[in-house]
């Protein structure tokens, strides 16, 4: 079954065409990053505008790509919540619109759902059920998988998403946007250990996390050292910021994963393209005995691919939708 999967949430247009949601057939992606990168984050409305002058194209180019013609697509994914309304609207439209036009079945996608189904396309012998940490530019979850489309939140961020933070904290380093990537090479240059910053803990719920009193450590130290001179460290700020975020997320996967009685631990979304997150997770799985999926790095981030993987499955749980289906800013990921 081949599904043309449609992914416009935040600022990547993005389609491709999976054949029964493991093979990636193709996968076209406009990224609109150095445009919002004038503005130091992403500009909703430009967002949205940059959607609807790219999806067009990409779709041809997906479907070149693929070496389908239109008759060939059996389905249309698309991902349909969460993310900015208006760039989920343009590729949810152009998507119904698809559907409409080829006659077959639309099937919507919850974006972070599609994250994890990143994972399906790098590891064939990857199956439900797994402990998933989903960790990306809005969202934080700790998700417990049960089946491909049985999903349940074990833990989640109360605040900031961990990405949100990282493009925050790199942006008062001086760091272009978005910030993850070169935060984490900043990361590098350092062995840290020479800023104390917050771990927040929200009482009562220990697998919630909470990243917005290490944002503002972050921010309160650089507007110091601009103000009142005697240094920063960048590179150490980056490196100690990153454990941190680090502190905050591993131990409590781990712990969910015990909780639900999951030997299998699979990260997904743009943070998880982090070198030491990844790193720590490799550690922490190795020593409590899981399995740990990495997705590859082109996979972290936002693509279509994802969206038509996940498509599949939505699709062989009878989960499709009529021409009024809309699109929604927040939703849960087990509805
Ligand atoms: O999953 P994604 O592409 O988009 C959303 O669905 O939100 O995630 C984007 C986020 C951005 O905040 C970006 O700065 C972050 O992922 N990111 C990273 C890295 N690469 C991207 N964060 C930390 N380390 C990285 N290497």
């Amino acid at each position: 079954m081949k599904i043309l999967g449609f992914e416009s949430t935040c600022d990547e247009t993005a389609a491709a065409v999976v054949e029964d949601g493991r093979r990636v057939l193709s996968d076209a992606i406009a990224s609109q990053a150095d445009m919002h990168a004038l503005y130091g984050g992403v500009v909703p409305e430009i967002a949205s505008r940059r959607h609807v002058e790219a999806i067009a194209a990409l779709t041809e180019k997906a479907l070149a790509d693929a070496g389908c013609t239109r008759s060939d697509i059996d389905a249309v994914a698309a991902a349909y919540a969460p993310g900015l309304i208006g760039a989920v609207l343009v590729g949810l439209s152009f998507a119904k619109s698809a559907a409409w036009g080829l006659g077959v079945p639309l099937i919507p996608v919850h974006h972070i759902r599609g994250h994890i189904a990143a994972n399906y396309l790098a590891f064939p012998e990857l199956e439900p059920p797994f402990l998933a940490l989903a960790i990306s530019g809005g969202n934080t979850l700790l998700v417990d998988v049960a089946d491909y489309t049985d999903m349940r939140i074990l833990g989640a961020t109360r605040d900031d998403a961990a990405g949100e933070c990282f493009d925050k904290a790199a942006r008062v380093l001086g760091l272009s946007y978005p910030g993850g990537k070169p935060m984490d090479e900043l990361a590098q240059q350092s062995a840290g250990g020479v800023y104390k910053l917050p771990h927040a803990h929200v009482d009562g719920a220990p697998l919630d996390m909470s990243f917005s009193g290490l944002k503002t450590a972050v921010v309160n130290l650089a507007h110091h050292a601009e103000q009142v001179g005697g240094g920063l460290d960048r590179a150490a700020l980056a490196r100690d910021f990153t454990q941190a975020v680090s502190d905050t997320l591993v131990p409590r996967a781990m712990e969910a994963a015990r909780l639900a009685g999951r030997k299998t631990i699979v990260a997904a979304g743009g943070v998880a393209a982090n070198t030491i997150i990844r790193r720590n997770l490799e550690r922490a799985c190795a020593e409590q005995g899981c399995k740990l999926y990495l997705p590859p790095l082109k996979l972290c981030g936002d693509n279509g691919s994802m969206i038509a993987a996940q498509g599949y499955y939505e699709y062989q749980a009878g989960h499709t939708a009529g021409m009024e289906l809309n699109a929604y800013a927040t939703l849960d990921i087990s509805e």
